[in-house]
C-alpha cells in the first residue's frame, strides 16, 4: 500500500498555511549529506518510571510473544507489545509528536476546558503533560494496558479500558485527544460517533496520528524495495488481524459524518530519515528513522507471525533489511501525519 502521487494534501493546504503547522510541499533532498549537527544525540526524552497502575488484576492478561511483552484489559489483543521497551519507544514517539506539532500539545482552540480525555493514554505522557500544564482541568487517561506511573499530577487519573467497547463515563469532556492510535481499532467511525458522544457541546476531539502508508514524490523509491513491501505486508497482516491501518486519512470524513463542524485537517510528513535538506524536516527524520529502526520489530512480530505465518528468523531478517532502508538517504521516503480536529456544534 504505497503511492508516489499523493494528492490530498492540495484540499487542505490553506489549512496548515494557516496554522503553519503542515507543509505539504515536496521536500528536496539534502544534497550535501553532513549530518554532523544532528549527530550530537541530545535527548530531551526520558523514559518514565513506568509501574502497574491496576485497576482489577484479574481481568489483565498478558501474553508473551518470541520474548515481547503483550498486555492489555480482557484480552491483550493490541497489536503491538506495551513491554517495557515499546514503553520507551512510544515516550521517544510522543516527542516526535510534539516536535511536529511545533512543540504543543494540542491546536485545537481550546477555551473552557474543564474535563479532558486521553483516549489511548499508553505511558501517560501526553495527559501528565497536558495536566501539568492546566492544572484546573480534570483530566483522565484511558488505556487497554496498566503502563502508566503512579505519581502523576493530583488533576490527572488513569483507567484501563477498552475503548472499543460501549463508553460509559458518567459524565463528557470538553476535549478528546487521539495520539498515534493507528491500528489500534477495529472500527474507526464507531470510536469517532463515541468520542462525539461524548464531548460536551463546543467540545474538541483532536487526532495527532501517522498515516501508515509510505510515499516519495521523485521516484527514488523502487515499488519492489524492502520499504515499499514492508508496508504492503503490514496492510496485510493487519487487514487480516481486522485492525486496518489505512483509517487515518478518512479521519476527517468520519468525524464530518459523526457530526462535527470547524473541522481542520493538516497533513505534515514526517521523513524515513535526514534526506530532506530543509532542518526542520531533517531534524524531525533523525527522530523517526530512530523510532521506525527501534520499532521495527514491535510493530511487525505479532502481524507478520500470527497472521501471515513468517517464523521468527524471517521477521528478523526482513526488519534489518528495512532497518537498512530506513538509514538509506537515496530513498527519498516519508509518511504523511495528520492533525485533525473539530468542534462538535451546541
Ligand atoms: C502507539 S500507543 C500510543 C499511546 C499514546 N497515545 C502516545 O501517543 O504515547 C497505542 C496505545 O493504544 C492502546 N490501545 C490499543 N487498543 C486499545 C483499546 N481498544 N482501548 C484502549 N487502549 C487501546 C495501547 O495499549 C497503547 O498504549
Amino acid at each position: 500500500m504505497a503511492t508516489n502521487n499523493p494528492n490530498e494534501e492540495d484540499r487542505l493546504s490553506a489549512a496548515s498555511d494557516e496554522l503553519e503547522v503542515g507543509d505539504t510541499a515536496p521536500l528536496e533532498p539534502d544534497t550535501n549529506n553532513d549530518d554532523s549537527d544532528f549527530d550530537d544525540g541530545d535527548s530531551a526524552i526520558e523514559s518514565l518510571a513506568s509501574s502497574t497502575a491496576s485497576i482489577r488484576e484479574d481481568l489483565i492478561k498478558e501474553i508473551k510473544l518470541h520474548g515481547r511483552g503483550y498486555t492489555g484489559y480482557m484480552e491483550a489483543k493490541y497489536l503491538l507489545p506495551m513491554d517495557e521497551e515499546e514503553r520507551e519507544r512510544c515516550d521517544f514517539q510522543h516527542h516526535i509528536v510534539w516536535l511536529t506539532i511545533n512543540q504543543k500539545l494540542n491546536l485545537a482552540p481550546l477555551k473552557h476546558i474543564n474535563r479532558v480525555l486521553d483516549a489511548g493514554c499508553g505511558t501517560g505522557i501526553w495527559a501528565i503533560d497536558f495536566a501539568d500544564a492546566h492544572p484546573e482541568t480534570e483530566v483522565i487517561g484511558v488505556d487497554l494496558a496498566p503502563v502508566q506511573p503512579h505519581n502523576v499530577p493530583p488533576n490527572l487519573n488513569f483507567e484501563i479500558d477498552d475503548l472499543e467497547q460501549d463508553w460509559t463515563f458518567s459524565r463528557k469532556f470538553d476535549y478528546i485527544h487521539s495520539q498515534m492510535m493507528c491500528g489500534a481499532f477495529k472500527d474507526w467511525p464507531r470510536y469517532i460517533k463515541q468520542c462525539y458522544e461524548f464531548l460536551e457541546p463546543n467540545g474538541y476531539f483532536e487526532l495527532q496520528d501517522l498515516d501508515v502508508v509510505i510515499r516519495c514524490d521523485d521516484g527514488s523509491m523502487p515499488s519492489n524495495s524492502t520499504i515499499v513491501r514492508w508496508h504492503n505486508y503490514m496492510h496485510d497482516g493487519a487487514n487480516k488481524a481486522g485492525f486496518p491501518l489505512d483509517q487515518i486519512p478518512k479521519v476527517e470524513g468520519m468525524m464530518r459524518d459523526a457530526g462535527f463542524v470547524d473541522i481542520v485537517a493538516i497533513p505534515t510528513k514526517w521523513p524515513i530519515n535526514t534526506w530532506p535538506k530543509d532542518k526542520r524536516f531533517k531534524e524531525i527524520g533523525k527522530w523517526v528513522s530512530e523510532n521506525f529502526n527501534w520499532g521495527a520489530e514491535s510493530m511487525t512480530l505479532a502481524i507478520y507471525t500470527n497472521f501471515l505465518g513468517w517464523s521468527i528468523d524471517e521477521v528478523r531478517v526482513f526488519a534489518a533489511a528495512f532497518r537498512a532502508d530506513l538509514r538509506n538517504k537515496k530513498l527519498h521516503a516519508y509518511w504523511n501525519f495528520w492533525v485533525i480536529y473539530g468542534r462538535k456544534p451546541e
